[in-house]
């Protein structure tokens, strides 16, 4: 379960090889987990120009805000603007989790969209705190080993996450994470001991591959 640590000359690189690798998934077809953030929103804009036709493909949401889906805050709608309104050809399927609902029923009825799909690309962004998707440090929603997504409580908006068990039967994960602020982050995520401290350590695809992709700022604390 190594991961596959890919550093980038700049930003713009690393967002480009994540948009490469979405572009591929998207023309092989399959199941693409998508995540929310504003370090993802230019590779999402790079993936429909280099492949605009993503009828093959049907896009999940690794985590969503608890909010409607043209709030500002949602994630299905910076999906919606910055790739799926962009493409000539729609995804086969969009599965939004339903941010509208209370986030127990929102997160029960994504539970249950999900059964039996495994990602075949699950794209994820790493907080400067350790979480991914909405795993955040030390909560009970990692413990989780059998629902498929779960409710989260926070202060700011409830969310709704993809468990570990769901992210990690992915057949490969991808982080993106790029910028200094995200350095201390990357290193406990990357090149310490995992642990609930540090959510994104917990996300590795079991029979998979593991990639993640950062600049020269965000890789600048691992050990060489
Ligand atoms: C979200 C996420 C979240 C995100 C990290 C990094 O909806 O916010 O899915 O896990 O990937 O918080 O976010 P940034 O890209 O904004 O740093």
């Amino acid at each position: 379960m190594d991961v596959e640590v890919r550093v980038a000359g700049s930003a713009a690189e690393a967002e480009k090889e994540a948009a490469e690798l979405m572009a591929r998934q998207a023309e092989l077809g399959g199941h693409i987990a998508l995540s929310g953030g504003s370090t993802p929103r230019p590779a999402y804009e790079l993936a429909a120009r280099l492949r605009p036709d993503w009828s093959r493909a049907e896009v999940w949401f690794a985590d969503e805000r608890c909010v409607p889906p043209d709030d500002e805050r949602s994630n299905y709608r910076l999906v919606r603007e910055s790739l799926l309104d962009r493409l000539d050809r729609p995804p086969a399927a969009e599965h939004r989790v339903r941010g509208e609902l209370s986030p127990e029923d929102a997160a029960e009825a994504y539970d249950a969209e999900l059964q039996g799909v495994v990602f075949d690309l699950a794209l994820l962004g790493i907080g400067p705190d350790g979480h991914t998707a909405s795993l955040f440090p030390n909560d009970p929603a990692l413990d989780e080993l059998r629902r498929r997504a779960l409710a989260v409580d926070r202060p700011d908006v409830a969310r709704v996450t993809a468990t570990i068990p769901q992210l990690n039967v992915s057949r490969t994960v991808v982080f993106l994470a790029v910028g200094g602020e995200k350095a201390d982050a990357v290193t406990r995520a990357f090149a310490a001991e995992p642990g609930p401290a540090t959510p994104a350590s917990l996300v590795r695809s079991e029979s998979g591959t593991t990639i993640a992709l950062l600049d020269r700022a965000s890789a600048g604390r691992l050990p060489n």
